[in-house]
Order: structure tokens, then C-alpha cells, then sequence
């Protein structure tokens, strides 16, 4: 087997588009990293129908790929999408570990079938990492902000929603509209080199505003487990895209606010429902079993910002959130969101409810916006309190806003 890329390359794929680099087979997208644990990691990838796809990775780009291994097909063509979806799991990885992979499709490589990713620290290990926060991302409009995103080398990459904006249920519609977006040069170099993490938020799930009664949402939900690399998506007896991760001491609860949602237009009595009370359930069990110093809950929808289709509108939602992290003694929780088209960090004035200032991170329109803004948070576990700084970075690469808090601050006293 062949060197199949120098370690000059792969400083390339960290820093510039990725034009310069020979060209994938046409009709490809990806390869992407989803979910990466500290022993593990799972590459999604689209080819044509019959293309042998093999996957290879090493932890030093300078040495040979260790032994290929095969793809998975995960399903067949949707309407006039020609290809097959296909993942493979690399595993036997070590923890806290930089990993360059490629794919190779008939048998030969590109530089961008070529990525990199580093692997988590054992769950509960104090450690420093960054994530960046994304939402709001349009094909046709000006994508330079993901390489501002790459740029600041982070370790994980949320994205909450409006991933693309096909405005419908039909399968073959999405299928169409993720493919574009996956072949945008800019954000196919960020999920390569990125484990990617997704929910989705109105656009990519059905209709504008849509919810719980959004006609094939069933289809909906079938296609974005297959676009995606989550670890799950809801769970045996509650549907939906909702999962949960880690990275070191922080745990990240990423909620669905779609497919149980009640109308936004619903009278905001206490029949009104954001999650739906099984995916509450989930959550909040999931909150109170967790030993992580922060617990991250993020979706699509604000809790105030949007007036006409976020949490303020659900107050029987909100407040039971509220209240169920003061009264079972939560500690660390902070909550992410995207969908307003701006970015903006700041403390909901209910935190009184909750106990501790709740810190909210908005991060809205990377590519789809005015300011083509994001979010990245760095989150330090290693000292006594450990601390989540919050910076919002604008297109023009100008900082808006720099704010740190420490556990301490956002603990019950
Ligand atoms: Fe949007």
C-alpha cells in the first residue's frame, strides 16, 4: 500500500480551501467524521452505485495506512439521487489521539477523500478542548466563514439546524438539497476534518415552522439518520433525532424540537409541548445521571430570541426545564441554539428559576446571514473551577463578544 499523503498536505487541509487539492470522482461527497469516541470513529461517505470504497487511517500521516477497511452500504438510491450512502467505523483507536484517514474509491485516493480528526479523552478525564457552535447554512451564499471556523483547529463541531433548506418532507427533495451542501468545497473541508455532530431545526425537517404535524416527518427522520453520523437517533420507544455524547467532563444532550412540538401557533397553556414529554423524560434523566461538570442542551429553537417559533412561546416548557435543573440540584447546565440569522451570548432572565445565571450561546447564519457569524466555546476541566469561554466570531473575523464563566458561577450555591 502506498503513501497516499505527505504531512505537508495535510497542513493544507487546515488553513486553505481545499481547490488546490486533486479533485474527488465526480458524483462523491464526503467523506465525513461523525461521531468520534475515544476508541472509535465513524466515517459517512456517498459514492456511485457499484464504487468499492475502502477506508484507511493512521495516527501519523507519514507512515503507510494501516489495514483498509470496507464501507457498509446503508441504503439505495431516493429518487433521481444516483448513489449509495455508505459508513464505516474505524476502531481499536486510543484516546486523545490526532488520526489522519482517506478513502479511496476504485482504488485510488484524492486529497479530498483525505481528513483528519482527534479522538476524545476517556469519558471523565479533565481536559481542555474547543467545539464550534454552527447553524444556518445556505447553498449559493458566501461560505468563507468555515474557513474562519477551520482555522481555529477545534475538536468537535455542533451544528443546530437549517442545515440546508429544502422546506419539505419529500425524501428526494432532501437527498438533493444535503448532497449540494456536502459538495460546497468549504464545508465538505470542515466535516472531514471535524467530527460533526446535528440536529436539525424546521428547514431541514419539513416546512418552515413545522412540528408535530408535519406530514412525513417519518421520511424525514429516515433520511437524516442516513445523512448523518449521530450515535442515535431517539430511542426504542420515543422517535426523533434527539442523542447524547461526551467529550471528557462535558456532556452534550442535543434535543429535538421538531418532531414532538406542538404548534407554535397552539394557545401557550400547559398542554403546549416543545420536546414532547417522553424526549423531556429522556433529558431530564439524562441530566440527573450525569456526573459531567457541564451539561450542554442544544437545539434548533432559542429559548427568547424567536418570537414566533422558540421556547418563549412554550412557557409550560420552559418553565418545567427551569425548574426541574433547580429543584433535582443540576449543576453546569448550559443551553445552544441557532435559527435567528445572528450569533450573541447572554444569561435568560428566568434564571432565577433555574437557580444560577443560564448561560445561552446563539449561533445563527455561518452561511446565510448578514454577519455570516458562529460560535466556539472552550470548555477547561483541568483546573479546581473549571471554566466554558464564549466567543462570537463574525465573517469579517472580528470578535463580537469574549466572555468566560467559571462552574462555580453557574453551580447552585
Ligand atoms: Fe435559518
Amino acid at each position: 500500500m502506498k503513501l497516499l499523503f505527505s504531512m505537508g498536505c495535510a497542513a493544507l487541509f487546515l488553513i486553505l480551501p481545499c481547490s488546490p487539492l486533486p479533485a474527488a470522482p465526480e458524483g462523491t461527497a464526503g467523506p465525513l467524521v461523525g461521531t468520534v469516541t475515544p476508541t472509535s470513529a465513524s466515517i459517512w461517505f456517498f459514492a456511485s452505485p457499484g464504487a468499492k470504497c475502502e477506508i484507511f487511517a493512521s495516527p501519523d500521516a507519514a507512515k503507510v495506512f494501516n489495514t483498509p477497511l470496507k464501507f457498509t452500504p446503508i441504503n439505495k438510491p431516493v429518487g433521481k439521487v444516483v448513489g449509495i450512502l455508505q459508513t464505516a467505523t474505524l476502531t481499536d483507536l486510543n484516546p486523545d489521539t490526532f488520526y489522519h484517514y482517506g478513502v479511496k474509491v476504485d482504488g485510488e485516493t484524492a486529497g479530498t477523500l483525505q481528513g483528519s480528526f482527534r479522538t476524545p479523552p476517556q469519558p471523565g478525564t479533565p481536559h481542555k478542548f474547543r467545539m464550534v457552535l454552527t447553524s444556518c447554512m445556505k447553498f449559493g451564499q458566501p461560505q468563507g466563514s468555515w474557513n474562519l471556523l477551520r482555522a481555529e483547529k477545534p475538536h468537535l463541531h455542533l451544528t443546530v439546524g437549517d442545515t440546508h433548506y429544502a422546506d419539505t418532507t419529500d425524501p428526494a427533495e432532501q437527498w438533493g438539497h444535503h448532497l449540494r451542501y456536502r459538495r460546497v468545497p468549504e464545508f465538505a473541508a470542515v466535516i472531514r476534518n471535524i467530527p460533526t455532530y446535528a440536529m436539525w431545526d424546521d428547514h431541514d425537517y419539513g416546512p418552515n415552522d413545522s412540528d408535530k404535524t408535519a406530514r412525513g416527518k417519518e421520511q424525514s427522520l429516515a433520511g437524516w439518520k442516513q445523512f448523518w453520523s449521530n450515535p442515535s437517533a431517539g430511542t426504542a420507544a420515543t422517535p426523533g433525532a434527539f442523542f447524547k455524547f461526551s467529550w471528557g467532563e462535558v456532556d452534550f444532550f442535543l434535543v429535538d424540537g421538531r418532531y414532538h412540538r406542538s404548534p407554535d401557533k397552539a394557545p401557550d397553556d400547559a398542554k403546549k409541548r416543545m420536546l414532547g414529554d417522553a424526549q423531556f423524560n429522556w433529558l431530564l434523566e439524562g441530566l440527573k445521571a450525569s456526573r459531567a461538570k457541564f451539561k450542554v442542551i442544544a437545539s434548533g429553537s432559542t429559548l427568547d430570541h424567536s418570537k414566533g417559533d422558540g421556547w418563549r412561546i412554550y412557557t409550560f416548557s420552559r418553565h418545567r426545564l427551569f425548574d426541574a435543573v433547580k429543584t433535582n440540584r443540576i449543576n453546569g447546565v448550559v443551553y445552544m441554539s441557532g435559527d435567528i440569522h445572528n450569533s450573541l451570548v447572554w444569561q435568560h432572565p428566568e434564571s432565577t428559576r433555574v437557580g444560577y445565571p443560564l448561560v445561552e450561546v446563539i449561533s445563527s447564519g455561518i452561511a446565510n446571514s448578514g454577519n455570516l457569524s458562529f460560535a466556539a466555546v472552550d470548555f477547561d476541566t483541568t483546573g479546581n473551577d473549571p471554566s466554558m469561554r464564549v466567543r462570537i466570531i463574525m465573517g469579517n473575523r472580528k470578535v463580537s463578544t469574549d466572555r468566560t464563566w467559571k462552574l462555580s458561577e453557574i453551580s447552585h450555591k
